[in-house]
């Protein structure tokens, strides 16, 4: 039967395997090594009992005051109304009593939609990214920049979660939703990592297209300036400057990277699937794109919510920035658009895709309270939203999408 030890060991693949001094029983010191020094610099003669006196007499030198007051001991109770979602001072160790309750069920939905990439059978997309005439130079150049673009984007996104949103959201249910947001996007990053080498595509040209393809890094260059000063150690919150540097950041990343960036290679990788091509690819997709939804929305309710609690951040002033950095990406969009749709194609072309995120541009100023700058803007996709909503086309790629399902929280029908 397999134990602990056994398992421990097998698992080991990269590290080194445990010292023996690590074990209950020390293995015997080799008579050539006794006195030695070994190669992180201890000696091989250190008995176990001895480091266990080592571990008591610094248990007894701990200054267990200073952890309890850091622990804040005997502190009143946290109640609700302690709780902010930046500047917070109260305890954010202790996720209940709720405040956010729209964070918390969002972090409950996010994990019941729960998938794996190796889920998605890649078989017919394989046959027709091999063979020779299934597929346009048009459709592979949208496959090649949808891959290379969104195969580094989640990665910033990912970085920007943990390396710099993170600490700086103050709220213990927040952070419970970002946590799964972060794994999220790490299963994103791991859905291109899987089309790319199902397809067998060249690795180093997918993963370094954000530096050598000036459509894809101009967007990665706009996402990344804006998580520069944030992930500065020394960055803290509390100023109206600093609060609204981490609102510009937070208004970059879910409204303009995920809410923007993400939406011309989704629409045409969609628009692939829906022509029934690519479907594996497409099916990746799709997921994504359900859980890119409510990160979007999770990041807009975050957005609004700082702003309830903190007014005087929202100045007309930062309205006007706020709405610059929104049609910034929207032209950034539009370029990687022209760009990928050199011509028609798939039933659509840059100029269609350009009234596509005037509509989303609209939409993103609207979520978080802002003037809509492209007035009457019409969605030429309205499939996208129906996918976006994961209610109708039900045989959409003729999978079993309810199966990717863990809790059956979500209904195709
Ligand atoms: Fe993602
Ligand atoms: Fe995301």
């Amino acid at each position: 039967m397999l134990n602990w030890d056994e398992f421990h060991e097998d698992d080991t693949s990269v590290a080194e395997k445990p010292a023996p001094a690590a074990k209950s029983q020390p293995a015997p010191v080799p008579a050539s090594k006794a006195g030695e020094m070994n190669e992180a610099g201890g000696d091989y003669q250190v008995a176990e009992a001895e480091r266990l006196e080592r571990a008591r007499k610094s248990l007894e030198a701990l200054d267990v005051a200073a952890g309890l007051e850091e622990l804040e001991m005997g502190a009143a109770r946290i109640e609700v109304d302690d709780k902010r979602m930046i500047n917070a001072r109260a305890d954010l160790n202790q996720l209940v009593p709720f405040k956010y309750e729209w964070a918390w069920q969002k972090y409950l939905d996010g994990s019941a939609n729960h998938w794996m990439p190796q889920e998605v059978n890649m078989n017919a997309d394989i046959a027709l990214w091999k063979g020779q005439e299934g597929l346009t130079e048009d459709e592979r150049l949208i496959v090649m920049r949808s891959l290379g673009y969104f195969s580094t984007a989640d990665s910033l996104v990912a970085n920007n979660l943990v390396l710099a949103v993170y600490r700086l959201i103050t709220n213990p249910e927040c952070r419970q939703y970002l946590l799964r947001q972060a794994f999220e996007e790490a299963i994103h990053t791991h859905a291109y990592q899987y089309c790319v080498e199902s397809l067998g595509m060249d690795e180093g040209e997918v993963f370094n297209m954000y530096r050598e393809v000036p459509s894809v890094a101009a967007k990665s260059a706009w996402s990344l300036k804006h998580t520069q000063s944030l992930s500065r150690p020394d960055f803290n919150t509390g100023t109206p400057e600093t609060d609204q540097e981490l609102l510009r950041n937070l208004i970059a990343f879910y409204c303009v990277t995920e809410g923007i960036f993400f939406y011309c290679g989704f629409s045409q990788i969609l628009s692939m699937g829906r022509r029934n091509k690519m479907t594996g690819v497409a099916e990746q997709f799709q997921y994504i794109l359900r859980d890119e939804s409510m990160h979007l929305n999770f990041g807009v309710d975050m957005i609004n919510q700082i702003k309830i609690e903190n007014p005087h951040l929202w100045t007309p002033e930062f309205q006007d920035e706020v709405t610059q950095m929104i049609l910034e990406g929207t032209e950034l969009e539009i370029a990687y658009a022209r760009d990928s749709m050199p011509r028609g194609v798939l039933g659509m072309n840059a100029a269609i895709m350009e009234e596509y995120l005037h509509f989303i541009c609209n939409r993103r100023l609207a979520q978080i309270g802002l003037k809509e700058q492209f007035p009457g803007a019409q969605n030429p996709f309205p499939w996208m939203s129906e996918i976006i909503d994961l209610r109708k086309e039900k045989n959409f790629f003729e999978t079993r999408v309810t199966e990717y399902q863990v809790g059956g929280a979500l209904s195709w029908d």
